[in-house]
């Protein structure tokens, strides 16, 4: 097992995508590491003509994924939007890794995020010694990706401020990077292209400008639609964190990853799993990536406070955590939760005590 605490998707991933190439026999459009069909299948999961099994990355509708790797083949880029936790950022990466067989190439979009981020910057020593030189200019990733010809990843968008963003509008739309100090401009090689993300729940986001909304094509993440979809994702999840992290812990049992889910999707639609009962909504986004951190903090918790089985209390400090974001108003719509949902199930009585223990 590696000592890297999180490797990139190409390198987790290495055996699935060399047998995807070894099997890949679609059209592959130029400097695409796969076709666009075994990008898919990267990305949902099968198996292979020879057996060979690869794993689901992306749990949700194929057809989402077709389009989005469909517009990564055409002169348009990918936005992927929606809300927190619906597996954007996962998603970029993972196609990043089938396409180009290379994820990293990378910039995060912050408020501070500048132009120099975006295009290129200077070594200023250099830059002071030799005036403007190939050498003195450092190169962003987007700059690599369009001489690499591979796909350079944009996360959050919007966070980025709007003059900013308008500096990625003659990159899309004339595949190149001018450079007025060299007198000259960088040309995109085939297979570039750039995939952003962005959500909108999150404060302080800019809107997309309609320049650069045209450049786009976006597709919605959506939140799990079932409970039984929300479990599998929640589920393996948990299963790779736990191999990571390599807890002696024992898996959490299904039923208590079936609670978690339950719970969360009942406050995040403000009613229960039989439509019978109306409850408040609490101001967090309650997404399955923090249903996810749930799980893995009541593992953590077993194995290393407790005998290694995960309990109701192992799990009850993180609910509370993620449900309870503002101190008073959540706190109260979590009280009557607590007192007029969880109170009632019948096998629920650990629950219910582990969350009366911590208050
Ligand atoms: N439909 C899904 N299929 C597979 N994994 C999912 C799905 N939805 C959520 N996840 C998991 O949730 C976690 C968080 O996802 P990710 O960080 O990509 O969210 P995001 O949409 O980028 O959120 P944010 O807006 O906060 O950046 C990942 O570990 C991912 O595996
Ligand atoms: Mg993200």
């Amino acid at each position: 097992m590696s000592d890297i605490l999180r490797q990139h998707a190409e390198q987790l991933f290495a055996q699935e995508l060399e047998e995807l190439k070894q099997q890949d026999s679609g059209h592959r459009p130029q400097n695409w590491v796969l076709a666009p069909q075994s990008v898919v299948t990267y990305l949902m999961g099968g198996t292979l003509p020879n057996g060979f099994e690869v794993s689901p990355k992306y749990i949700g509708n194929k057809r989402l994924m077709e389009i989005a790797v469909a517009t990564l083949t055409t002169d348009r880029a990918l936005l992927l939007y929606g809300l927190p936790g619906t597996a954007k950022s996962w998603v970029s990466e993972h196609l990043a890794a089938a396409i180009s067989g290379d994820s990293t190439l990378i910039v995060q979009g912050t408020a501070g995020t500048s132009e120099e981020a975006v295009r290129y910057g200077w070594n200023y020593a250099r830059l002071l010694a030799e005036g403007p030189t190939r050498q003195a200019l450092v190169e962003t990733p987007v700059m690599r990706a369009m001489q690499l010809g591979k796909i350079a990843r944009i996360e959050e968008l919007t966070r980025i401020g709007a003059d900013v963003q308008d500096s990625l509008i003659t990159i899309l739309s004339e595949k190149s990077l001018p450079v007025p100090e060299l007198n000259t401009a960088i040309q995109a090689v085939r297979g570039f292209n750039i995939i952003a993300t962005a959500n909108n729940r999150d404060k302080g986001v800019n809107e997309l400008s309609s320049a650069l909304k045209r450049r786009f094509n976006t597709v919605v993440l959506p939140v799990p639609d079932n409970t039984e979809e929300e479990i599998d994702i929640v589920r393996r999840r948990v299963e790779s964190f736990e191999k990571v992290m390599q807890l002696p812990a024992e898996p959490p049992a299904a039923q208590e990853i079936r609670r978690i889910v339950t719970i969360f999707r009942e406050l995040r639609n403000g009613v229960t799993a039989d439509g019978k009962t109306k409850i408040k909504i609490p101001s967090g986004t309650l997404s399955t990536a923090e249903a996810i951190s749930v799980v893995n903090n009541g593992l953590s918790m077993a194995a290393y406070f407790g005998d290694g089985r995960i309990t109701a209390s192992d799990l009850a400090a993180g609910i509370i955590g993620a449900v309870i974001k503002d101190p008073v108003q959540d706190k109260l719509v979590w009280q009557e939760y607590v007192e007029t949902v969880i109170k009632t199930r019948e096998d629920w009585k650990d629950i219910y005590r582990a969350c009366r223990e911590l208050e």
